[in-house]
């Protein structure tokens, strides 16, 4: 969702805010502006729509300054309006502000009383007011910033700025992700290191409750005491090629193409060790992973589904009872905790604000056990977890998550194999074929992949479409459930994902042939059901579209398509027919022409409830 960056240069920094701007769009926003300190007067831009938009309206205007903020918004309170974009100004003062404060109707009554007029409906401009009625007496900006945030109830990170104090860059963050970069005479503060690569390698994450004043040769930090304190420099490993398209037509396809090399660099660790072992959760993993009852996998969306994957693991293979739930849910729910459950989160952003608030809530139970499966490192819901295992995925720009699904399950089975390990239910001979399975596994996706052009030629049938069914059994019906949001998500066909066993207790009743059906069938134990499920469709009329192995001993037949990957993989068979059903979505989106990085009122991460 929404997007900061800022910076401080003897250079225009203009420039920066915008390619910042640009790096964060994927995020997902409606608006975009930037605000600059220029002869001691703020000058701002703003435009609903595209970030180039308004770059277009900067350039007309010669913007030109060496101290700056620029945000991309994504509408929450207010609509989305030249207004409600941000900077937002105050007398002189402009800030940027992702999260929400949830006070802002009080604070609004107390600014207006004070003599404020608002131009917004948005909650972060009475920030800018706050800030303000601190400085008129007589604080400087940095003791102004601390003493409104404590105002504040609510999620924030800001970056503020103003033109009687031209040197300075303030931030604040408290819920919502803030990083400063530290260049050579130059700094930045952006809500994601993408925004400022292009700049800077070396960031300091802040803490939550942490203020900072940055100058152009100086960053100082401040706990939430307000106390100077040292946070270390980071030198980030996000590439700046993973942010570059390359030869691709669009970062989805970019990403499923990754695959192969992100598995590959996800499970490099077990792969070297030769063996699973605790210690790849964290250097105190062994004492909370020993001795738990169960698994509880909170999660949302995409991340949602590899937990569902994993739970047929868990419990077929390590033998402890999981259950998985989707976070927004949980959070809400009276449950009953067990404090000797392994509480795993799933989320690639690290800072899904549903997924953090249901850790917390798990936590608030007793259950301290906690795993955090995530794809960026210091995001929010590590941080707040005992162990980690960081998928290495590398940046995921495509809202539609992609790489970062199969990196969480190829985790995830590494979870699975070291819990059995722990439990006393892996021998050496079977640890020794997992690992040579996950040997194989990158080279098994590489052959995936080169299904492309037997998917592309289904695309066709599938564009004209408006419903699709996607039908799976077992381990692989969260594909099947996986396969069916990837279309939804970029071609806004309706599709719907059932186990197949499930199909005559109702949804046979919308086949037809315009329905067309597609099933996960791999070559496992439950293939002969599918297939009968199959035949229950085909009698139906419905049109079949069938992802199988080569071994399968499946052949097409008049309604009813085959794609074949290759021989059953066994164990680790879902994340093999997880590609085709990403290329099948990507592809029939390509034909109805979508925006498939950026569909319609999708976000890449979800920071509001
Ligand atoms: C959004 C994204 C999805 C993602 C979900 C959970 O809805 O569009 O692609 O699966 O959030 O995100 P997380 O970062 O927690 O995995």
């Amino acid at each position: 969702m929404c997007g900061i960056v800022g910076a401080i240069a003897d250079r225009d920094v203009v420039p920066v805010l915008i390619e910042g701007l640009k790096r964060l769009e994927y995020r997902g926003y409606d608006s975009a502006g930037i605000a600059v300190i220029n002869d001691h007067d703020v000058r701002r831009v703003r435009r609903t729509g595209r970030v180039a938009e308004m770059e277009a309206a900067a350039l007309a205007e010669g913007l030109q300054a060496q101290l700056g903020i620029g945000h991309t918004r994504w509408a929450t309170h207010g609509g989305v309006t030249e207004a409600n974009a941000h900077p937002h100004v105050s007398h002189g003062v402009a800030l940027v502000h992702n999260g929400i404060i949830e006070n802002h109707d009080q604070q609004r009554e107390k600014l207006i009383a004070m003599g404020y007029e608002f131009e917004s409906q948005t909650d972060t401009e009475v920030i800018a007011h706050l800030i303000h009625s601190f400085l008129v007496h007589g604080a400087d900006l940095l003791t102004a910033v601390q003493a409104a945030v404590r105002e504040l109830h609510g999620a924030y990170a800001l970056a503020v700025v103003s033109r009687k104090e031209p040197g300075k860059l303030i931030a604040a963050r408290m819920g919502c992700p803030l990083l400063i970069g530290v260049g050579e005479g130059e700094n930045f503060i952006a809500s994601d290191v993408s925004a400022i690569l292009q700049a800077t390698r070396n960031v300091i994450f802040l803490e939550e409750g942490d203020t900072a004043e940055i100058t152009r040769d100086s960053v100082t930090v401040f706990g939430a005491d307000n106390h100077p304190v040292q946070r270390e420099v980071h030198l980030s490993d996000v590439s700046l090629a993973s942010l570059e398209l390359g030869p691709y037509s669009h970062f989805m396809q970019k990403e499923i193409h990754e695959q192969p090399r992100a598995i590959a660099d996800t499970i490099e660790g077990v792969i070297d060790a030769g063996a699973f072992s605790a210690e790849l959760f964290g250097a105190d993993a062994a004492q909370v992973l020993n001795g738990i009852e169960g698994v509880l996998i909170l999660a949302c969306g995409t991340s949602y589904y590899a937990g569902m994957t994993a739970r047929y693991w868990i419990e077929g293979i390590a033998g402890l009872p999981c259950s998985v739930e989707i976070a927004s849910e949980y959070r809400y729910r009276d449950v009953v905790a067990n404090p000797k459950t392994l509480v795993v989160t799933l989320s690639q952003s690290g800072e899904t604000l549903d997924t953090m608030e249901a850790l917390k809530y798990a936590k608030s139970l007793g259950q301290e056990r906690t795993l955090s499966v995530c794809n960026v490192p210091e995001s929010a819901i590590p941080r707040a977890s005992k162990l980690v295992y960081y998928t290495r995925a590398g940046a995921e720009i495509g809202v539609a998550s992609t790489k970062a699904f199969t990196t969480q399950l190829v985790a995830l089975f590494t979870l699975t194999a070291t819990l059995a390990k722990l439990q006393g239910r892996l021998d050496e001979t079977g640890e020794a074929d997992y690992i040579d399975a996950l040997r194989r596994l990158p080279g098994s996706v590489q052959h995936a992949l080169n299904l492309e052009p037997q998917i592309t030629a289904w695309s066709e049938h599938f564009a004209p479409k408006e419903h699709a069914l996607f039908l799976g059994r077992g381990v692989h019906y969260p594909i099947a459930l996986e396969g069916a949001l990837k279309l939804k998500e970029i071609s806004y066909i309706h599709a719907e994902a059932y186990p197949a066993g499930e199909l005559k207790h109702g949804p046979l009743a919308l086949v037809t042939d315009e329905m067309p059906v597609v099933v996960i069938a791999p070559n496992d134990s439950l293939l002969e059901k599918v297939k009968s499920n199959m035949q229950e469709v085909r009698a139906r009329g419905g049109e079949l579209f069938v992802f199988t192995d080569a071994d399968s001993n499946f052949h097409p037949s008049e309604g009813v398509h085959v794609i074949r990957a290759e021989r059953h993989v066994g164990v680790l068979s879902p994340i093999i027919h997880t590609i085709p059903v990403q290329l099948l979505a990507y592809h029939v989106a390509l034909v109805r022409g979508t925006d498939v990085d950026k569909p319609r009122n999708l976000a890449k991460s979800v920071t509001v409830e």
